[in-house]
């Protein structure tokens, strides 16, 4: 019998703010992401420490001109069909829609470049998978709001995803509320936009504008219901299970704890905030304030699915010797593992922790799966006749893939595997260009040179077998 269901949902995963550039046509308004220089200056705003909204001339900006897939998406899906995907997931740019995010009207020449993005998907057959909001707010939402900790972009939110579920509702069947929504916790500005001032007490704003996203998605989820009814509509989990250093108690219940940052999910798939949630925020004397008819709303519009991504699996350990060999590179913060080998940015390389992760997912929802985000960020050297031989890329998925395999042998419940960058795109957090995820190699360098050309790399074969054998060859 064979592993991978008929319709298995093959294909890539990207988002707006790493390939589009453009950051400034088609009436588009500014992001946070178009905020974000690369080296020491990103993390700092990505943590929520920003001292301008606006771009300064002495940074370098990856997201403005990214690599340029607003005017290439053509040649790039049809590249994508070569290799026979089902599916590609996208995001739309919220700022191509609102440019402002508070704008009454929506800017039609945005909505239109996604129309014709999903058209040249549907040419091919490639399923679109689209994320409402992946890591960007419209600047113009955080100066005069404050972003996600303001009740208020709960209806912008609601306005723009009413927006595009109701433009595209004969194009797009499948949807995700915001991608990886437990990224605000690690990079608030990444995730919600979050900036804080000096003093201000982060925890508790990072908590409130959760509860915002929380009753946004639901309200998202209600909208597609309506507006789609055959439409699939999921959340996004940045997963990974967290082992246990050692079987002491105390380390299997940290353990317990970090993976308990996913109460995101319980709110999205079961309804409701998990005792242990309230609890947390009972200890740390945090108060979330919720209006009337916010419990019914989360309890009435759960998702259809349950989206994540998987890189790495993650550690913890209470003892503080061990606390000092943390991984490097990696935004969860996880003691090293010292059974796994990591990649080149310190992410521990983990293939049969994807299946341990989808088994606990599955165990804890009962809802289809969507893996949405799985691969390794590697730097490429092309050889001097440009072709690109990726063995240790080709290594990394074939193995995730198996044990992808051996999940759905388990009985879990996977709808589709959309890699991450099927195409050099670039790095959410570091900015640069030279952690390489794709198929297709993109010319270009950190610090924005190169002739942005596309080329094949040896894994675009050997994906490209995979989709043809439905998992069987790898
Ligand atoms: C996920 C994000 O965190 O991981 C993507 O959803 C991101 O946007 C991906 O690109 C890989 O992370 P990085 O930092 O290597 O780009």
């Amino acid at each position: 019998m064979a592993k991978f269901p008929k319709g298995f949902l093959w294909g890539g995963a990207l988002a707006a703010n790493q390939t589009e550039g453009a950051y400034l046509e088609g009436g588009k308004g500014l992001t946070t992401v178009d905020l974000m220089p690369t080296g020491e200056n990103r993390w700092k705003i990505a943590t929520g420490h920003i001292d301008s909204f606006a771009p300064k001339k002495n940074e370098f900006y990856p997201s403005h001109e990214a690599i340029d897939f607003y005017h290439r998406y053509k040649e790039d899906i049809a590249l994508f069909a070569e290799m026979g995907f089902k599916a590609l997931r996208v995001s739309i740019s919220w700022a191509r829609i609102f440019p402002n995010g508070d704008d009454e009207m929506p800017n039609e020449a945005g909505l239109q470049f996604y129309d014709d993005l999903f058209d040249e998907m549907r040419k091919y057959d490639i399923e679109p998978v689209v994320t409402i909001a992946h890591f960007d707010v419209p600047v113009h939402l955080v100066e005069a709001y404050g972003s996600w900790r303001n009740r208020q972009l709960v209806d912008f939110f609601e306005r723009y995803a009413k927006t595009i579920l109701t433009r595209y509702q004969d194009k797009v069947k499948y949807w995700m509320t915001f991608n990886e929504i437990n990224m605000l916790l690690h990079l608030p500005f990444v995730g919600a936009g979050l900036v804080f001032k000096e003093g201000e007490n982060e925890i508790q704003i990072k908590y409130q504008a959760a509860h915002h996203q929380l009753v946004a998605s639901a309200l998202a989820v209600k909208a597609c219901h309506e507006i789609i009814p055959d439409a699939k509509i999921g959340c996004m989990l940045a997963a990974g299970e967290t082992y246990p250093y050692t079987s002491n108690p105390d380390d299997v219940a940290k353990a317990m704890e970090k993976d308990r940052e996913s109460f995101f999910i319980d709110v999205q798939a079961r309804g409701e905030y998990p005792g242990y949630a309230k609890r947390f925020f009972r200890d740390n004397h945090l108060t979330i304030e919720m209006e009337a008819g916010d419990e019914e709303l989360l309890k009435n519009h759960t998702v259809d699915y349950i989206g994540f991504s998987y890189y790495s699996s993650r550690t913890a350990s209470t003892d503080p010797e061990v606390l000092k060999n943390q991984t490097s590179g990696n935004v969860f913060g996880s003691v090293a593992n010292p059974y796994l080998q990591t990649s080149e940015w310190g992410w521990a390389i983990d293939p049969k922790g994807f299946r341990i992760t989808a088994n606990q997912l599955w165990d804890r929802y009962q809802k289809p799966l969507f893996v949405v985000e799985n691969g390794l960020g590697a730097i490429d050297e092309p050889n001097a006749d440009g072709t690109i031989e990726d063995d240790y890329r080709i290594d990394y998925l074939r193995k995730h893939i198996d044990q992808m395999g051996e999940a759905i042998e388990d009985g879990v419940d996977i709808i589709g595997y959309t890699s991450w960058g099927p195409i050099d795109i670039i790095s959410a957090s570091t900015g640069e260009m030279k952690k390489r995820y794709g198929y297709i190699y993109v010319d270009r360098d950190n610090e924005g040179n190169g002739t942005l050309k596309r080329t094949k790399k040896k894994s675009f074969d050997w994906y490209k077998n995979v989709i043809a054998s439905n998992g069987e060859i790898l």
